[in-house]
């Protein structure tokens, strides 16, 4: 079995109704649902959420402890949390795999966001996809790990 870590970074609690025109209209519960549906089997999924970088990075060394995938959307730490940066690192140096995610395309946005901290320590991006960044990675993870 594997347990699949869905992270989420501050205000993404508020997808549905926060800039649908750029987010999308679906909620984390039809994220969670379309996650649920989409993986096989043997893959079980975990999604939070939090507005706070301590806990984000409490998860982070959640998942090196049990040895666990993380599909992770960081939001605004993207662009400027190098003590998240260094929490994905331990995981990625532990052997495991964290795909970072974005809704939106962060590079076609405004410049601050065009820089990520976290890119480097992470196994790959994907970004832009709205829902089907988080599909793709999930799938990533599948193949990779099945
Ligand atoms: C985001 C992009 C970030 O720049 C932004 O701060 C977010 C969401 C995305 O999923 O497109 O909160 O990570």
């Amino acid at each position: 079995m594997t347990h699949v870590l869905v992270l989420n970074g501050p205000n993404l609690g508020r997808l549905g109704s926060r800039e649908p025109d750029v987010y999308g209209s679906g909620t984390l519960e039809d994220l969670k649902a379309e996650l649920e549906a989409a993986a096989s089997e043997g893959t079980s999924i975990d999604l939070r959420q939090t507005n706070d970088e301590a806990t984000l990075i409490g998860w982070l060394h959640e998942a090196v402890d049990s040895a666990q995938p993380v599909i992770l959307n960081p939001a605004a730490f993207t662009h400027y949390s190098y003590a998240l940066r260094d929490a994905a690192a331990l995981v990625t140096k532990a052997g495991l795999l964290l795909v970072e995610v974005h809704l939106s395309n962060p590079h076609a946005r405004e410049e601050f966001r065009h820089t990520s901290v976290i890119s480097a320590v992470a196994t790959g991006v994907i970004a832009g996809f709205g829902f089907d960044s988080y599909r793709l990675a999930l799938e990533l993870i599948e193949r990779r790990l099945g």
